[in-house]
């Protein structure tokens, strides 16, 4: 697996979607304060919020045809969403982009652009129990050529305990976040409480963006955003890498693999590093 990894600050991450090079040019990203941002560990739920704040700009948009256009032009060229995906020379094309630019990211961060911060950017911060982001996490790892693979779960299991895996620890991800807090621009939200009520969830997203949408415009955002419907149409959304991607889409899936000693290990874990902090993330579910 180690041909596969590099690492960047202390963290490890994927070849086959990071580079150094990107890293470092993710500096000259100059934020701007209508920009949507999504925060998300790894396995978090992000390809689903990802879409569902796509949907919510290009409908947002629809007053402005000429914004409209550049916009689905830009869509079809397949610039990759994610921060730290894709080549350095990406944030040159983004630059100019006139309608609200939507990026999202795993990255801790300190590793994010100082003007994301500077700028007053909203950042939307996406939990999800560690638990599930542990089992989901096992067979992306399993399903993903060329990303560090794992015999068993057991060792996959210790590997996440230590945040011996890609992106980092899940808990040294929270401590960090949780440091920005306190900053209006940023708004917390859970995997569990969009999967219990997504239509309630979307509301607040649109309030916190300030996006402006009919009630029939919000329903067909979240229409589109099920489950089913995201994986139905995965392949010509994320090509063969959907299969793997939209594989259950479950709260309490962790229940397959844990033992009893793996969860009392996690909850110990989540009491000892994550009790105090503040992001709203939910474990006992
Ligand atoms: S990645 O690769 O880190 O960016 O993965 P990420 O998108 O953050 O998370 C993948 C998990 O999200 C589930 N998912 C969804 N759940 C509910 N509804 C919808 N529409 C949805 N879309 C994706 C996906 O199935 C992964 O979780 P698991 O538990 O593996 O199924």
């Amino acid at each position: 697996p180690e041909e596969n990894v590099f690492s960047y600050n202390g963290v490890l991450y994927p070849v086959v979607l990071c580079s150094p090079e990107t890293f470092e040019a993710l500096e000259s990203f100059e934020a701007r304060s209508d920009d949507v941002l999504l925060a998300g560990y790894p396995k978090s739920g992000s390809n689903w919020i990802l879409q569902i704040l796509n949907d919510l700009v290009t409908a947002d948009l629809k007053k402005n045809k000429e914004a409209l256009e550049e916009r689905v032009k830009y869509e079809e060229k397949g610039d990759y969403a994610f921060f730290e995906f894709g080549d350095p020379g990406k944030f040159e094309r983004i630059k100019k982009l006139p309608f609200r630019r939507v990026l999202a990211t795993h990255l801790l961060p300190g590793c994010l652009p100082t003007s994301v911060f500077k700028n007053n950017a909203k950042i939307l911060m996406l939990t999800r129990n560690p638990k599930d982001v542990a089992v989901s996490y096992f067979h992306f790892s399993n399903g993903m050529p060329l990303l560090p693979s794992f015999k068993t779960w057991d060792e996959f299991f210790s590997a996440f305990m230590c945040g011996e895996v890609v992106w980092g620890s899940y808990f040294d991800y929270m401590i960090e976040w949780n440091k920005h807090i306190n900053n209006k621009n940023i708004m917390c939200t859970t995997y569990e409480e969009l999967k219990e009520n997504l239509i309630l969830g979307v509301k607040k997203i649109t309030e916190f963006f300030e996006f402006s949408l009919t009630e029939e415009e919000l329903q067909a955002v979240v229409d589109r955003s099920s489950f089913q419907a995201m994986k139905e149409n995965s392949h010509r959304t994320h090509g063969t890498f959907g299969n793997i991607l939209f594989r259950k889409g479950a709260i309490g899936d962790w229940k397959t693999l844990f033992t009893e000693t793996q969860n009392q290990e996690m909850e110990r874990k989540f009491e000892e590093c994550l009790a105090e902090t503040k992001l709203g993330v939910k474990i006992k579910y």
